[in-house]
């Protein structure tokens, strides 16, 4: 599946992926402002990015934990995800996935 990260410096970054987690996928082509400090656990907000509107219903909402863990999150908005949390395939092809500050 093909990613879109834009940067906090308006980058445009599109990198392929075929499994694992779009978190590991942008910090192993160091994508700036995605750290993953937890390792994928959902417990740090280090992969923090804003669902493009009209990709939501490719990478649906966050779950009870995650959300949980973006409510501490001042930046945090209705099209927040954790991108540890998105799993990479198919289903994403062509999300558009903004850094969160
Ligand atoms: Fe820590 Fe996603 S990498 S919450």
């Amino acid at each position: 599946a093909k990613i879109t990260f834009i940067t906090s410096d308006n980058e445009s970054i599109t990198l392929e992926g075929s499994s694992g987690s779009v978190m590991a996928l942008a910090v192993e082509n160091g994508v700036k402002g995605i750290d993953g400090d937890c390792g994928g656990v959902c417990s740090c907000a280090t992969c923090h990015v804003h669902v493009s509107p009209e990709d939501m219903k490719k990478t649906g909402t966050a779950s009870e934990i995650e959300a949980d863990m973006l409510e501490l999150d001042d930046n945090a908005d209705e099209f927040s995800r954790l991108c540890c949390q998105l799993e990479i395939g198919d289903h994403l092809d062509g999300v558009v996935l903004r850094v969160a500050k």
